[in-house]
């Protein structure tokens, strides 16, 4: 099939990669001059496993295109996926969908055969009645069929998950729209273990709202039973550990720690939230109010956790910072948890020196007032606390890193905020470990 997908950013540049792999012929949209020319190099714009082989593959064959030229696209596509920003307005009151409003506005007058235009991009339910009328009002062929088409990949996992989804909605209103649907994820459905849950637009808004307001209210949950368990001196991942082995509750994002981030769930929820509050939806409102609340209530203990740790105010304490992405296996540091954590720790004098394996250029560029390492080393070297800010594997699962570490700073201590550490070589090499929502461990 030939399809077009409009934005190549985080969602849309490894969704093309993913739908080149399917066996289409993809030409990606990216307005960004600079993005569109790495990409069309074959040289991958963000970190996200997998992104980069699948880049430089189908670049090289010219299955994969890229153009900052949306009429090309118009031309030779007959499928196009949307995949556009949609950030929080500046008010932080809704989302800002100027940018898909805008993609499907410029898009359908240039059409010149029917055509399905396939939304991923994450709105509030509405948009797509909204965008339905520009297609009414503009398009100047028969058929465009327009469907909603939520995307539930983890960052991090993109490519996997695009190749091997969960699940596929597509909210649409025609047969048309449904083949089309079939057609274009044809190789993921012939697998025969994923189900397409077909329904109508606005039930296809509401479940990705819904999907990322569940997962959001968890890891607050969570977090809140850290905050209790902080108080009673109980041990926050053996009460996650214990709750989750019922089946109701279950270990997924059970996780204690900073809290969420990233360019999804902190603005999706914040859109949810004041949407169904001005819809009148009042228990959901003060629900993920409260979900918000603790999300936004996690710097501040991160901070007061470092601390305890030093065993008194911070200032002037030299902090190695190990993580700035939002989470581990993205360049994103969009709303990232770890850099919130540093802004808090600068605030109170610290001096944290950042070392993260893939997102220091994105983080350098997002705060260029922070100190940075180029090595693991070198952010270690002399530190008073090593602190953890993101979970990746080298930092919580390299059995030599707590003897390598412990060699170069001038205390053993350790501040895990993400809760993801394996303790027992940290221990053994003579580590404090802080952890949120359990009891400090001291090596014996
Ligand atoms: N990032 C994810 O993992 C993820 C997961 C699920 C859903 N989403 C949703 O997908 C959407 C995109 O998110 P993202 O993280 O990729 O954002 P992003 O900001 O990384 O990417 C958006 C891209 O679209 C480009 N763009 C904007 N208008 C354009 C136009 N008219 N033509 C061509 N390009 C244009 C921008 O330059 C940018 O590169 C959002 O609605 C988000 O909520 C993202």
């Amino acid at each position: 099939m030939r399809v077009s997908v409009i934005g190549c950013g985080h969602l849309g540049a490894p969704h093309a990669a993913a739908m080149a792999e399917l066996g289409h012929e993809v030409t990606g949209v990216e307005l960004d001059p600079e993005k569109c020319k790495a990409l069309a190099t074959g040289v991958p714009p963000i970190y996200e496993a997998g992104f980069a082989e699948l880049l430089a593959t189908h670049t090289s064959t010219g299955r994969l295109r890229f153009t900052t030229d949306l009429a090309e696209a118009a031309d030779f596509a007959d499928l196009h996926f949307i995949a556009v920003g949609t950030p929080l307005r500046e008010d932080g009151r809704g989302y800002d969908t100027s940018q898909v409003v805008g993609a499907v506005r410029a898009l359908v007058p240039l059409l010149s055969r029917p055509a399905t235009i396939v939304g991923k991009s994450t709105v509030t339910v509405g948009t797509v009645a909204q965008l339905q009328q520009v297609i009414d009002d503009l398009a100047p062929v028969s058929r465009v069929d327009l469907v909603w088409n939520p995307e539930f990949l983890r960052e991090g996992h993109a490519v996997e998950d695009t190749l091997y989804p969960d699940r596929i909605v597509a909210g649409l209103s025609s047969p048309e729209a449904q083949a089309a649907i079939e057609e274009v994820y044809a190789p993921i459905l012939a697998r025969g273990n994923v189900e397409l849950i077909v329904t109508d637009p606005a039930t296809a808004e509401v479940l990705k709202s819904a999907a990322n307001a569940f997962l959001t209210t968890k890891i607050s949950f969570i977090n809140a039973m850290a905050e209790v368990c902080e108080i009673t001196g109980a041990d926050v991942n053996t009460v996650a550990y214990g709750i989750g082995i019922d089946k109701r509750i279950g270990h997924g994002g059970m996780r204690p720690g900073i809290g969420y981030g990233g360019g999804c769930l902190p603005k999706d929820v914040a859109a949810f939230t004041h949407r169904i509050g001005e819809l009148g939806a009042h228990d959901a409102y003060g629900l993920l109010t409260a979900v918000e609340q603790v999300n936004e209530s996690r710097a501040k203990a991160a901070a007061e956790l470092v601390e305890k740790a030093n065993g008194g105010p911070i200032n002037g304490a030299r902090i190695a910072f190990l993580g700035a992405a939002f989470k581990a296996g993205t360049s994103d540091v969009r709303d990232s948890p770890a850099l919130r954590l540093t802004a808090r720790l600068v605030d109170h004098g610290a001096v944290p020196v950042i070392y993260d394996p893939e997102a220091i250029d994105a983080a350098r560029k997002l705060h260029p007032e922070f100190i940075y390492a180029d090595t693991l080393d070198q952010a270690l070297q002399g530190a008073d606390l090593v602190v953890i800010g993101t979970e990746w594997q080298e930092f919580t699962h390299d059995p030599d890193l707590p003897k390598d570490a412990a060699d170069l700073v001038r205390r053993t201590v350790l501040v895990d905020v993400r809760n993801a550490v394996e303790v027992g070589p940290w221990l053994i090499a003579g580590w404090e470990i802080w952890q949120l929502g359990r009891p400090p461990q001291r090596p014996t």
